[in-house]
């Protein structure tokens, strides 16, 4: 594994968005997984400008998002598919055809899941996969507890993750309690991982997930198991690692 520890999150955006820009340039029809949440949006800032002032070209990159909440329709503004187009698609020249988030509207769930599985699967995979993690370890709505094999599938919210998220949904008055994730198996096939992660507040998920056993309690921590895995994380999220050498590692 790979561990960068960046000194603010400006350089954490960067040095993510160096690495994805990398995929994009070497690969004729590059596949990003992407991720939602706070973290990613200064990494899309940052994609976003190497696109206006490099001219980093998405025309042919593919992505598939992480996850979608069960029950909000794409142009719900609390949806990850708003969240995707607001924050990053509309910004960049990237076919809007080649971009996919699960349909959490879908008349057959389950049905969604596998076909969303599935067309991953057909374009060859993920070339690298962008996650956050949460405070309770999970990876997408993987919540702990999941299984490790894990294919996209509907999964229950847990309350850690609504109390994290329900800032998001005041106006709502209402926030789902399901949505549709990758499973972690979904996630370990792809080629590549990069986990973000800022703040203090991660720093005991940062230490269980890098340092600690691999447990399903702690989704994040099957990345050990992945051969290329990068995090790039900030040094108030590293503040409980104990290993020193990350610093010195490429
Ligand atoms: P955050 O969410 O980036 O908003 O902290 C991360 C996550 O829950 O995966």
């Amino acid at each position: 594994m790979k561990v960068i520890i960046t000194d603010s999150v400006d350089e954490m955006a960067r040095e993510a968005a160096g690495r994805i820009a990398a995929v994009i340039k070497e690969k004729p029809n590059p596949v990003l997984g992407l991720a939602t949440g706070s973290t990613p949006i200064p990494v899309y800032n940052e994609l976003i400008k190497l696109h206006k002032d490099e001219g980093l070209d998405f025309s042919t990159v593919i992505t598939f998002n992480l996850d979608e909440y069960v029950g909000l329709a794409p142009d719900d503004k609390h949806s990850y598919h708003y969240f995707m187009k607001e924050n990053f698609f509309r910004h960049i020249n990237i076919n809007e055809k080649n971009t996919h988030v699960p349909d959490g509207t879908a008349s057959d769930l389950e049905a969604e899941c596998s076909r969303y599985e599935n067309m991953i699967d057909d374009v060859g995979g993920i070339d690298m996969q962008l996650l956050g993690i949460g405070h309770n370890g999970h990876i997408g709505f993987n919540e702990p507890g999941s299984s490790l094999a894990s294919l996209t599938r509907v999964k229950n919210l847990s309350e850690d993750t609504i109390e994290a998220n329900k800032q998001y949904f005041k106006d709502l008055g209402w926030m789902p309690n399901k949505a549709i994730t990758m499973g972690i198996g979904s996630i370990m096939k792809a080629e590549k991982v990069l986990l973000i992660a800022q703040g203090k507040n991660k720093a005991d998920a940062i230490a269980s997930a890098l340092e600690g056993p691999v447990l399903s309690m702690v989704p994040a921590s099957v990345l050990q198991q992945h051969r290329f895995a990068t995090y790039v994380i900030t040094r108030e999220a590293a503040l409980k690692l104990k290993l020193s050498y990350y610093d010195d590692t490429e």
